[in-house]
């Protein structure tokens, strides 16, 4: 049997604004995982079972835009496979789906590893960034590629879309409190209603745009210093700019707010907002009282994760 495994990821800065080549700031959580299996099976063809979201079917039964289906036969494709052996997958995630913390991008990671393991020809990272970026299309519609880029290389990223992926240093470590709102959103969605917006007035929304890379490059400058104080405080500043694009959510808000009023440094929203997770800089000390607020405000879990 071949296994793999693909870590959750947070954006820290610049969502939204990546889409249209600004630089995102984006690190893995490795708290949460999702995990593939594959093994040769006595019955013919290829099986694909992933309880969590009530598939069990054979790979031909499947629609070629279902992401999974689409991942397994992106492997085929790229190892110049023709028969389709006889195998069972099965796939499972402790990341919750539509929740802005990479669950799409992470099971084909670890899809794609697995399968191509299995079949004796493990694609490298670059390869199984690029696949995963082509699943992701199907997800998100227009992705920048910054998810499958974290969850692929696991480590963090400073990410301009086109560009080859750069890593960067974190002079001190840093406490983020993750808080789930519960409300699934859907990516694709509020990646489009951005773009309605830009399509309408450009001009305006491309300036907006340059002020959350500006605050992404000085972010990145502040972790590299290990000069955390002026993390929240930038955290505070791209939220207020998620905001005016709309993405934010009461429900957020409400999460905002609480992480804030228990002690906070800044906190805004992660990956593509109207619902999904939201995160706060957090002394190591507070991070529990600010976990403890957050579920008190409704958060339906919380994740505390050093950086
Ligand atoms: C999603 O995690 C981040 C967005 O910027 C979309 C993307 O970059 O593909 C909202």
């Amino acid at each position: 049997m071949s296994s793999a495994s693909a870590p959750g990821k947070i954006i820290l800065f610049g969502e939204h604004a990546v889409v249209y080549g600004r630089p995102a700031l984006a690190v893995p959580v490795r708290q949460v995982q999702a995990t593939a299996e594959v093994e040769a099976s006595s019955r013919s063809g290829v099986w694909i079972a992933a309880p969590d979201i009530g598939l069990a079917s054979e790979l031909a039964q499947l629609a070629s835009d279902q992401p999974l289906a689409a991942a397994v036969r992106g492997v085929f494709s790229a190892l110049g496979i023709a028969g389709f052996p006889a195998i069972q997958i099965r796939i499972s995630s402790s990341i919750p789906v539509a929740s802005g913390l990479g669950s799409g991008a992470a099971v084909s990671v670890a899809l794609i590893r697995a399968l191509s393991a299995h079949l004796g020809q493990p694609l490298s990272d670059e390869q199984v960034s690029a696949l995963t970026f082509e699943i992701e299309k199907l997800h998100h519609g227009t992705p920048s590629g910054i998810d499958n880029t974290v969850v692929t290389y696991a480590r963090p990223v400073y990410f301009v879309k086109g560009q080859p992926p750069e890593t960067f240093k974190v002079g001190a470590p840093f406490t983020i409190v993750i808080g789930d709102t519960g409300v699934a959103a859907s990516t694709k969605a509020v990646v489009s209603d951005v773009r309605q917006l830009w399509q309408t007035a450009p001009r305006r929304w491309e300036d907006v745009f340059d002020r959350v890379g500006k605050i992404a490059r000085q972010a990145r400058a502040a972790i590299e210093s290990g000069d955390l104080s002026a993390l929240g405080p930038l955290m505070d500043a791209n939220q207020a700019l998620l905001q005016i694009m709309s993405v934010s959510s009461p429900e957020l808000e409400r999460l905002l707010s609480a992480a804030r009023a228990a002690g906070a440094q800044g906190a805004k929203l992660s990956g593509g907002g109207r619902g999904g997770n939201m995160i706060a800089l957090a002394a190591k000390e507070k991070a529990p009282a600010v976990a403890e607020a957050l579920l008190s405000a409704g958060a339906k879990r919380t994740i505390i994760t050093q950086v």
